[in-house]
C-alpha cells in the first residue's frame, strides 16, 4: 500500500539514472519499473496532478528516484548548447541493458530565405541511397537519409513556435538542431529568435553558415555576430561546431552529415528496442480518399500494423503505415518518420502516441505465423493462445476515481468495494478525494482508463467538456447502494465483452486485376482455412503485415459467395487496399466471443 509521504515509497532499489531537464511520466515509470499508475499516484500525493505523457521537471522527477533509492545525475549542463563536450543526454533515459544507437532527429531553423530548404533538399537529393529522390514528391514533412552506414532523420522546419511548442508539450523531437545563416545577409530577427529557441530547449547545436558561394558572402562576419550571441565557434577557440556551405551548389554538405554524426556520437542517442512503440506527431491531417493521416515520428520501439494506438484524443487500431515515399511498410522502427492511417481523430502536433495493449476493446490478437487448421477453423496456437489469454485476462478491472463531498464517504466506499474483489474481479481505487470533480481527475481517468463517480460532488464545467471530448465517464450518486449497483453491474458486463482475435484462414494472392474507380480485385486460392464475408483481411507482403483492412466483395467466379474453403480458388476487394500484388497473403481473421 502507498504511504502518505514520499519517504514511504522506497523500494530498495540500488541503480542510477540519468535526467534530463523533463521526464515524460511514463519514461519515469519505465525507468523505475513501477507501475505509472502507481506513480501517478505518488505524485498526487505530493501535490502534482498530472497524466501520463506529462513532463515532469527535474527537481520533481530527481526526488522521486531519490524516494525509490536511485542515484541520479543531471543531463542538462552537458546538453546546453555551450558543452561541447557532452559525454550523455536524453538518450540515456532509455538506458538499460540492451540499448542501442539510434539514428539522430535533426531539426533546421533559421531566418526567411536563408536556405532552409534549400539545404533539405540538396540533402535529401545527393544523399538518398534508394534511387528514388528527385523525381517523387516528399510524402511527409520529413525523411531520413543514409550517410556513412547511418541513418539521419531530418525535419522539415516546423518554424520556431512549433519547435518551441513541441518542447513544451514534453516531445523531445530534436536532437540536434542546424541554424543556417546566409553568409551574405548574417545574423536576422529571425536567426536570433531561433537562437533563443534552441538555447531553450537545450539542443546541440551546429551553424551552418549557407550561400558561400554567392561574392559578398562574409563568413567572418557570421562568426562575430555569433560570438556577440554567445555562440564562439570553434575557430574562434569555441566550442560550436560552424560549417561553411552552399545549399544551391551543394558543397560542405558532406562536411555538414559527418559533423551530424559526430554530435550524435558524442550525445550517445541511445534507445532499448524492447521499450514499447511510441511515436511524436509531427502533422496531421484528414484526406477524402484515406481518411485521418497522422505523420510521427517513432520515438521507441516499433509501430506495427493493427497495432492498438492511442493518442491524448485519439484512438484506434493501425491500419497501414506509409513511409516517406508513401509506400506501405509494415513496421516502423526508431527515429523513421512514418504515415498513419487507422487513428478516429486527429491529434496535435507534439503529441505522444502509444502503442496500447487492446483493452478497450476487449479484443486479442493470435499469432499470425500459426498453421490454420481446417477442421476447426482455430489453430492450435491459437487455443493456446486463448487459453492463456483468460487465465491472464480473467482477472477483470474495474478502475475508479472517488470524489466526494465528505471525508466519511471515501472510507464506507472503499470498505464496500473491497467486497467484490474475487478471483476473477478487482476493484481499484485510483484516486479518493474530498472536493468537486475537476479537469484533473478527468486526465487522471483519461490516462488510467478510470470511470469517476462522485457522491454529492459537482463536476466542474471544464471537466464536464474534457470528459465529453476524451470520453471518460463521470457517475453522480446520492446514495451508496446505486453506486453498488453500478460495480456489480459494470463488473459482469466487462466479463461478457472478452473477444479473441482468430485467423480462420489463408490465401495466396495468384492473379491481380485492376478494375474501374482503382479498385483492385485479387485472384487468390484458399491454402488453409475458409476466407468468409465479414471477415478483417490482414494483407502480408514479405512476412510483414502491410495492411488490414475488411473484404468488401468476395466472389467464386462470378458469383457472390459468403465463403472460399481450403483448395478453392476465388476473388476479392479488400476495403481501402488497391496496391495488392501477386504472392501477397491474405490472412482472414475474426472476432470470436471467449467462451468463460
Ligand atoms: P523560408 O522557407 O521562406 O523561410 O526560406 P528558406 O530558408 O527555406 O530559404 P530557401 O531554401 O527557400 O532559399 C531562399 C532563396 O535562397 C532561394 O532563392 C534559394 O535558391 C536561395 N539559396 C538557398 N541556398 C543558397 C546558396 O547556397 N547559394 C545561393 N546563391 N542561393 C541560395
Ligand atoms: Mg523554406
Amino acid at each position: 500500500m502507498v504511504g502518505e509521504n514520499e519517504n514511504e515509497i522506497i523500494s530498495g532499489q540500488n541503480k542510477a539514472v540519468t535526467l534530463a531537464s523533463t521526464t515524460r511520466v511514463s519514461d519515469l515509470a519505465s525507468m523505475l519499473g513501477v507501475d505509472p499508475v502507481e506513480l501517478i499516484k505518488q505524485l498526487m500525493r505530493l501535490g502534482h496532478m498530472i497524466t501520463l505523457n506529462d513532463p515532469l521537471e527535474y527537481e520533481i522527477a530527481s526526488k522521486i528516484c531519490t524516494a525509490y533509492g536511485i542515484d541520479v545525475t543531471s543531463v542538462s549542463d552537458q546538453q546546453s548548447i555551450d558543452s561541447g563536450e557532452s559525454s550523455s543526454t536524453k538518450g540515456d533515459l532509455d538506458l538499460s541493458q540492451g540499448a542501442v544507437e539510434r539514428p539522430p532527429v535533426v531539426t533546421v531553423l533559421g531566418h526567411v530565405d536563408h536556405g532552409k530548404t534549400t539545404l533539405l533538399d540538396s540533402i535529401r537529393n545527393t544523399k538518398k541511397v534508394d534511387g528514388e529522390a528527385g523525381g517523387i514528391t516528399q510524402h511527409i514533412g520529413a525523411y531520413q537519409v543514409e550517410y556513412q552506414d547511418k541513418s539521419i532523420t531530418f525535419i522539415d522546419t516546423p518554424g520556431h513556435e512549433a519547435f518551441t511548442e513541441m518542447r513544451a508539450r514534453g516531445a523531445q523531437l530534436t536532437d540536434i538542431a542546424i541554424l543556417v545563416v546566409a553568409a551574405d545577409d548574417g545574423l536576422m530577427p529571425q536567426t536570433l529568435e531561433a537562437i533563443s529557441h534552441i538555447k531553450a530547449a537545450g539542443t546541440p547545436l551546429i551553424v551552418a553558415i549557407n550561400k558561400i558561394d554567392i561574392p559578398t558572402a562574409d563568413s567572418d562576419k557570421v562568426k562575430r555576430q555569433l560570438s556577440e550571441n554567445e555562440l564562439l565557434v570553434e575557430d574562434w577557440g569555441g566550442d560550436v561546431i560552424s560549417v561553411n556551405i552552399s545549399a544551391l551548389k551543394s558543397e560542405g554538405i558532406d562536411d555538414l552529415l559527418e559533423n551530424i554524426l559526430l554530435v550524435a556520437e558524442i550525445n550517445e542517442l541511445k534507445t532499448n528496442p524492447e521499450l514499447s512503440g511510441t511515436g511524436v506527431v509531427i502533422e496531421a491531417k484528414v484526406d477524402k480518399a484515406m481518411g485521418n493521416i497522422v505523420s510521427v515520428i517513432v520515438q521507441s520501439g516499433f509501430l506495427r500494423v493493427s497495432d492498438y494506438i492511442e493518442s491524448k484524443n485519439s484512438k484506434g487500431k493501425i491500419r497501414a503505415l506509409l513511409d516517406e515515399n508513401g509506400k506501405r511498410v509494415g513496421k516502423a522502427g526508431i527515429s523513421m518518420p512514418v504515415e498513419i492511417l487507422g487513428l478516429d481523430n486527429l491529434p496535435q502536433p507534439g503529441d505522444l502516441i502509444e502503442v496500447k495493449p487492446d483493452s478497450k476493446n476487449h479484443k486479442k490478437k493470435s499469432s499470425i505465423n500459426s498453421n490454420v487448421n481446417t477442421q476447426s477453423g482455430i489453430t492450435s496456437t491459437q487455443a493456446g493462445n486463448l487459453l492463456l489469454q483468460k487465465n491472464r485476462e480473467d482477472l477483470v478491472f474495474l478502475n475508479l476515481i472517488i470524489k466526494t463531498d465528505v471525508i466519511g464517504t471515501i472510507e464506507a466506499i472503499t470498505k464496500s468495494v473491497t467486497a467484490f474483489d474475487s478471483e476473477s474481479a478487482k476493484v481499484n481505487i485510483v484516486h479518493a478525494a474530498v472536493g468537486t470533480i475537476s479537469p484533473s481527475d478527468v486526465s487522471l481517468a483519461l490516462t488510467t482508463e478510470s470511470v469517476i463517480c462522485g457522491f454529492n460532488a459537482t463536476t466542474e464545467a471544464a471537466a464536464r467538456t474534457l470528459a465529453k471530448t476524451s470520453d471518460v465517464e463521470i457517475k453522480n450518486y446520492n446514495v451508496i447502494y446505486n453506486f453498488l449497483e453500478f460495480v456489480e453491474e459494470r463488473l459482469g458486463k466487462s466479463k461478457k465483452a472478452e473477444f479473441v482475435d482468430v485467423i480462420e484462414g489463408q490465401a495466396k494472392v495468384q492473379e491481380v486485376f485492376n478494375v474501374s474507380k482503382g479498385r483492385t480485385v485479387a485472384g487468390f486460392v484458399v491454402t488453409d482455412g475458409v476466407i468468409s464475408r465479414g471477415a478483417d483481411i490482414h494483407v502480408i507482403r514479405n512476412n510483414e503485415e502491410i495492411f488490414v483492412g475488411p473484404i468488401s466483395s468476395l466472389k467464386h467466379y462470378k458469383d457472390d459467395v459468403k465463403q472460399v474453403r481450403a483448395g478453392t480458388e476465388g476473388g476479392m476487394v479488400v476495403e481501402g487496399f488497391s496496391e495488392i500484388e501477386q504472392g501477397d497473403v491474405l490472412e482472414s481473421h475474426k472476432l470470436v466471443e471467449a467462451q468463460s
